[in-house]
């Protein structure tokens, strides 16, 4: 498999970007794995919850938009940068087609109950869940994603991301991306 690639990872919160991408990363050689909140909040040196309430959504959308392009555009020819995108990442104007560009976009798709348990257990660290009951939260579920819909769609694949839970489930997923990915690049 020839290096150079960029892998976006997409989907809603909590949908396991993060846990997928450091899955795949720790098992495929000359696998790099970027989490854009990370990277945000490194350059920054503020948490995305404190960049929210200091500065307002809209600047974080700039941020988020700079952060990705400066990352993805640095790619080195022997690796494949894995990154895994926020949750509203792909839906500012022109960010699904920019991504799909510049590399691969896989759509992590998890159903809403595995959501809802996902996003429950992480809330604190996600401004748009703040003060939220879980059934807001769970109404907060299928309306966003119902909005985001139009963006995500312009994902290249859609892969399941349901069994992320155990070591065995986060090992099986990994092997059936792998897999996955592999026939995609082979086949273009
Ligand atoms: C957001 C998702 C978060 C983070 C921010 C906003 C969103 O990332 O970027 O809280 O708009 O969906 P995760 O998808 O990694 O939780």
């Amino acid at each position: 498999m020839p290096g150079g690639d960029t892998i976006f990872l997409i989907g809603f919160m909590g949908s396991g970007k993060t846990t997928l991408g450091h899955a795949l990363a720790s098992r495929m050689p000359g696998w790099r794995f970027i989490d854009l909140d990370e990277e945000i909040e490194r350059r920054e040196s503020l948490s995305i919850a404190d960049i929210f309430a200091k500065y307002g959504e809209a600047t974080f959308r700039d941020i988020e938009a700079d952060t990705l392009r400066a990352l993805a555009t640095h790619s080195h020819p022997d690796t494949t940068l894995l990154i895994a995108t926020g949750g509203g990442t792909p839906c500012r104007e022109g960010a699904m087609e920019w991504m799909n560009d510049h590399g691969l976009t896989v759509l992590l798709e998890a159903s809403a109950d595995r959501l809802l348990h996902r996003l429950v257990q992480a809330q604190s660290q996600r401004p748009l869940l703040r003060g939220k009951t879980p059934r807001q939260i769970g109404e907060f579920i299928i309306s966003e994603q119902q909005r985001r819909a139009v963006y995500y769609d312009k994902a290249s694949i859609r892969f399941p991301s349901d069994l992320l839970e155990t070591r065995e489930e986060i090992e099986d997923t990994c092997l059936r991306f792998i897999k996955e990915y592999h026939d995609i690049r082979h086949a273009l």
